[in-house]
């Protein structure tokens, strides 16, 4: 049962006996406080933010077990030396963290003054709200990292960490402390790939952020993306490399997304995507063999089933090739899973490319979306990718005529190739 009378039903100061009644008041009279934000050492974070930690804003980290959320905590609270830190785990025990953070901060290389830049780093090991917040008052942190908010429980509440009705009431009770103080709040919770585990699909209307981070366990790269943001864009993306020596920004996205390879290969082609805000060229790998059981074979990584499926009916229907008695294999670098339509170029290139063992060179690279009728249609902020193709240094880039209008040819050094029909890039790229 839960019992009511204790007035305020909140750990954070619930005896502050008055009770402070707000008056509505006009615009003029709210003092603007501008853009205050903490800017933390992490580029790929502060820009996922929207420029950087807000005072008093409340931050949920999701994602799957195992994919670095503790990692990418502990990081930012150890690299953020002027502010003092106050990271609570409920999870690990402090000689973990100890060794966890042993492990990070060999990369920085500052081994000689290191036990004392790490002096505003402060950790607890402990579940209970009303503990922490005791450990709160006593230390003032400017920054406070929640890992994680299934493990916390208020006793204001009966029931069992990680219910729902804990997990709320907890996340309740941060709120109420960020607010008041204005100290930012960041909490860890997990997500499991089917949705959700009991909790932080509850707190995504409570919160002012929602980031999720993201990626294959097995995998090296980790995308950190913003769904939700009342202070910035939900379309900034933030990419990592998971190192022995924990999580490395990676600033230079496409670099990585193409294999260092020598030779050409056939079923190799690059496409020009955009992730979030950001221009990314990926690679993609396609084998296609003839199928030796019953059914034919459609598996894509990376990449939507469906839409492969859709892709291969067009290019059996539309375009001519035998692809429905073949085993279909496709696979994006990376481990990253692209939604962007503007693929499905590349992709129908990749496959025809393995299935008739020619190679496609890699100084060129593709976006535009396919239509049911094989046609090439439009993508968004072509200039974008056309200009990341050009910087990194590709020779021809294929788009949809249609795309064409919208972007001034004199400026580009990159050859643009812009055809209506995917018949019509075949015959261009293979002859
Ligand atoms: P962790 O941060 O514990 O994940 P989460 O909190 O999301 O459950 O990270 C777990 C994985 O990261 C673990 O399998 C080991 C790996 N890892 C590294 O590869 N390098 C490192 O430096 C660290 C700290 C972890
Ligand atoms: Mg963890």
């Amino acid at each position: 049962m839960v019992t009511k009378s204790e007035g305020d039903k909140n750990e954070w100061r619930q005896d502050s006996g008055k009770s402070k009644i707000s008056k509505p008041k006009t615009l003029n009279e709210i003092e603007s406080s501008g853009e205050i934000r903490i800017a933390t050492p992490d580029l790929e974070l502060n820009r996922v933010l929207g420029g950087g930690i807000v005072p008093g804003s409340l931050v949920l980290i999701g994602g799957e077990p195992g994919i670095g959320k503790s990692t990418l905590m502990l990081q930012i609270g150890l690299a953020l030396q002027k502010a003092k830190v106050l990271y609570v785990s409920g999870e690990e025990s402090e000689q973990q963290i100890k060794m966890r953070s042993e492990r990070i901060s060999f990369k920085q290389g500052t081994s000689a003054n290191e036990q004392s830049s790490h002096e505003n780093f402060y950790m607890l090991a402990e579940t209970s709200t009303k503990n922490i917040f005791q450990a709160i008052e006593s230390l003032e942190p400017n920054l406070i990292i929640i890992d994680s908010i299934q493990t916390l429980h208020s006793h204001m509440l009966e029931s069992v960490a990680g219910s729902i009705g804990q997990v709320r009431q907890c996340a309740g009770e941060l709120m109420k402390f960020a607010k008041e103080t204005n100290t930012p709040v960041f909490l860890v919770g997990h997500i499991t790939k089917d949705g959700m585990l009991a909790g932080p699909k509850v707190l995504e209307h409570m919160v002012d952020t929602v980031l999720q981070f993201e990626g294959d366990r097995h995998l090296a790269y980790r995308i950190l993306r913003t769904t939700k943001n009342r202070f910035g864009s939900t379309s900034e993306i933030g990419i990592y490399e998971m190192l022995g020596t924990g999580l490395r920004q990676v600033s230079n996205p496409s670099e990585i997304l193409i294999s260092q390879k020598d030779g050409l290969l056939s079923g190799v082609t690059i496409g020009a995507t955009i992730e979030g805000n950001r221009p990314l060229l990926i690679e993609i790998q396609s084998l296609v063999s003839a199928a030796s059981y019953g059914t034919a074979q459609r598996t894509p990584t990376g990449f939507d089933q469906k839409r492969l499926n859709m892709l291969l009916a067009v290019l059996e229907k539309r375009c001519g090739f035998r692809v429905g008695t073949q085993d279909v294999f496709v696979n994006m670098a990376g481990g990253i899973y692209v939604e962007d339509p503007a693929i499905d170029l590349a992709l129908c290139i990749s496959i025809i490319s393995s299935m008739q063992e020619i190679p496609v060179s890699d100084k060129i690279c593709f976006a535009a979306e396919i239509g049911l009728g094989g046609e090439l249609r439009a993508v968004n902020r072509i200039d974008q990718r056309i200009s990341e193709a050009e910087k990194l240094g590709f020779k021809k880039i294929y788009i949809s005529k249609f795309s064409q209008k919208s972007i001034d040819l004199t400026k580009t050094k990159i050859e643009v190739k812009s055809f209506g029909k995917l018949t019509e890039v075949f015959g261009d790229l293979f002859g």
